[in-house]
């Protein structure tokens, strides 16, 4: 079986980021060269993803201009004889299927997800929230592995999840409660706690937005009632299921140089940006220069 499909939910307002998300989609926020948007699907592309479908909303209609291919853009550029920025507009012609659904109300993510009920087949599928990279530019395999445990392991979920350096970190996420260790990087997920207080967290290992699901979360998907932030949460669904059916959820550690940037809040944002800026094979020596001048040493 190849599961070559991914959800990218991209509905969200992304208040956190306001005024900069005021009248643009977060996921349209540039990260050094590209916007965020463009380096997940690279990744999923990468991890063997063929068919994306966006779950869009109000004001996301700029995700779906930026994927079309802009023939008026590539003409003026070979007219003018600047063929070398035509480089910067291969990503259009990548080999991937987008579809594009809308999300008709700000229900959460758990909604959002249930949306692409309708689309998906009897088979697993991968769901990529559309604000957030895994490794630098988008290097991470993850999602594949996921993808082949889901496979081996007769899984019905496989969540990626990263170690937060701290406990006050907790409050931003859905947190992990680990069962056995599976080997390596991989434990038994018994349950998670979409945004615990530090003192309820059973862990410090926070959902890192890659999943990979059966068609079954939407059994689950639409028994979920309204939850934390008064929205239906996909961790809501998740721990349902868990609790249904014991020793069917994975749980994989990122490993070290996967890590996950998070374009949700203003603080890893500015990390995102600085840590692919100085990794931009043309400007990003030049870009370290100017910070250890500024930083003085
Ligand atoms: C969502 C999920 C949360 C997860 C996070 C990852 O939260 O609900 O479980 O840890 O994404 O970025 P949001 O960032 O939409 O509040």
């Amino acid at each position: 079986m190849t599961i070559d499909f991914a959800v990218v939910p991209v509905a969200g307002l992304g208040t956190r980021l306001l005024p900069a998300t005021k009248s643009q989609p977060k996921e349209m926020l540039p990260v050094g060269r590209k916007p965020v948007v463009q380096y997940v699907i690279e990744e999923l592309a990468r991890n063997g993803v063929k068919r994306v479908l966006f779950i869009t909303g109000h004001g996301k209609e700029s995700i779906e201009d930026f994927f079309d291919v802009d023939q008026e853009l590539i003409e003026f550029l070979r007219t003018r004889g600047k063929e070398d920025q035509l480089a910067a507009l291969e990503f259009e012609r990548n080999d991937i299927e987008y579809a594009y659904t809308r999300q008709r109300e700000q229900l959460g993510l758990g909604d959002a997800v249930r949306c692409a009920e309708p689309f998906v087949r009897n088979e697993p599928f991968v769901v990529a929230l559309g604000d957030s990279i895994l490794g630098l530019h988008g290097q991470s395999k993850a999602v594949e592995r996921m993808v082949q445990i889901c496979i081996e392991r007769d899984a019905e979920v496989v969540v990626a999840f990263e170690e937060l350096e701290s406990l006050d970190e907790v409050v931003h996420y859905g947190i992990a409660q680990p069962g056995k260790n599976l080997g390596g990087d991989l434990f038994e997920l018994v349950d998670v706690v979409e945004k615990p207080s530090p003192s309820e967290a059973p862990s410090q290992l926070a959902v890192a937005s890659r999943y990979v699901f059966r068609p079954s979360i939407f059994e689950y998907l639409k028994k979920t009632e309204r939850g934390k932030g008064n929205e239906i949460q996909l961790t809501d669904a998740m721990r349902k299921l868990l609790a249904d059916r014991p020793g069917t959820g994975i749980g994989l550690k990122l490993p070290k140089g996967e890590e996950r940037y998070d374009i949700g809040n203003f603080p890893s944002y500015f990390k995102a940006f600085t840590d692919f800026a100085l990794a931009d094979e043309e400007h990003g020596a030049a870009y370290r220069s100017y910070l250890k001048s500024l930083l003085g040493n």
